[in-house]
């Protein structure tokens, strides 16, 4: 099962995840980055930037989840200009080789296997940074995704609409289609890192986390999965039945064992 890792402050998950991003960095100069949107992985890439001096960081690599359809790459809240902005200028990595799902309409039909292949030439994705919705969703993979999903063209739903709406001007501003990672392409990661903070998020991560493994927490999916960090807050880990056996298991881990 994954490891669950219960912290007391996302500014603590962030520097726990970016420990382990310097960690394989290191080892690895160009390490391939999955990286994630949203509110939720702010506070790692807020511990990298303190963490990154010194370190050459010229070579990583990166690959976003998803980007809306049909946005302008210069919007503000494209993942590309997100990307870019939380990311990319302020860690100093290069642009070049930092990748976003191509939205455009233009060229939408073929987007999905294009980034599956830029994927795969880089050699698949080390580490894999992972948020979940309140609908269960990781990437933008609604419930009713495929485990077997690749890269491809969702319709978001509703309540994902409404949950972004805050970084738009109105709900009506949120596209309506995205392009994101599929859940079988995430699965590919060599090391998923899923991140929850707050209430709101805690039903999400009970089923993600205990729940079936199930198409409808789409989650869920990374009980397949043979290598997952879930590191949650107190209030984000308050549904969880096993949380003081993952206390007392984490407590006791050995060292050796790294994250
Ligand atoms: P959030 O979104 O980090 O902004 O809460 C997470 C997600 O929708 O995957």
């Amino acid at each position: 099962m994954a490891e669950i890792v219960i912290v007391a402050s996302p500014a603590a998950a962030g520097v726990l995840v970016a420990s382990e991003i310097v960690r394989l960095i290191e080892s690895r100069p160009d390490a391939v980055l999955g990286l994630a949107t949203g509110s939720t992985p702010l506070p790692v890439y807020e511990a990298l930037r303190a963490r990154i001096g010194g370190l050459d960081v010229s070579h990583v690599r990166g690959f976003a989840l998803d980007e809306y359809v049909g946005i302008d790459p210069s919007h503000p809240q494209s993942y590309r200009s997100v990307i870019t902005k939380e990311v990319v200028e302020p860690l100093g990595l290069d642009p070049d080789l930092i990748h976003t799902p191509n939205g455009a309409f233009a060229t939408i039909e073929h987007a999905g296997e294009d980034y599956e292949r830029a994927i795969a030439e880089a050699g698949g994705i080390d580490l894999q940074i992972l948020g979940i919705g309140t609908s269960g969703h990781i990437g933008f993979n609604e419930p009713g995704s495929s485990f077997g999903s690749r890269t491809r063209v969702k319709t978001l739903i509703e309540q994902t609409r409404k949950d972004n709406a805050r970084f738009f001007d109105s709900i009506d501003d949120v596209p309506m289609h995205c392009i994101t990672q599929g859940l079988g392409t995430i699965l590919k990661a060599r090391h998923l890192f899923l991140l929850a903070f707050g209430e709101g998020k805690a039903a999400a991560v009970a089923g993600a986390v205990e729940g079936p493994v199930t198409s409808s927490l789409p989650g869920s999916a990374i009980q397949l999965h043979p290598h997952v960090t879930v590191v949650v807050d107190e209030a984000a880990a308050s549904q969880l039945q096993y949380a003081d056996y993952y206390r007392y298991a984490f407590a006791n881990k050995p060292a050796w064992q790294g994250l």
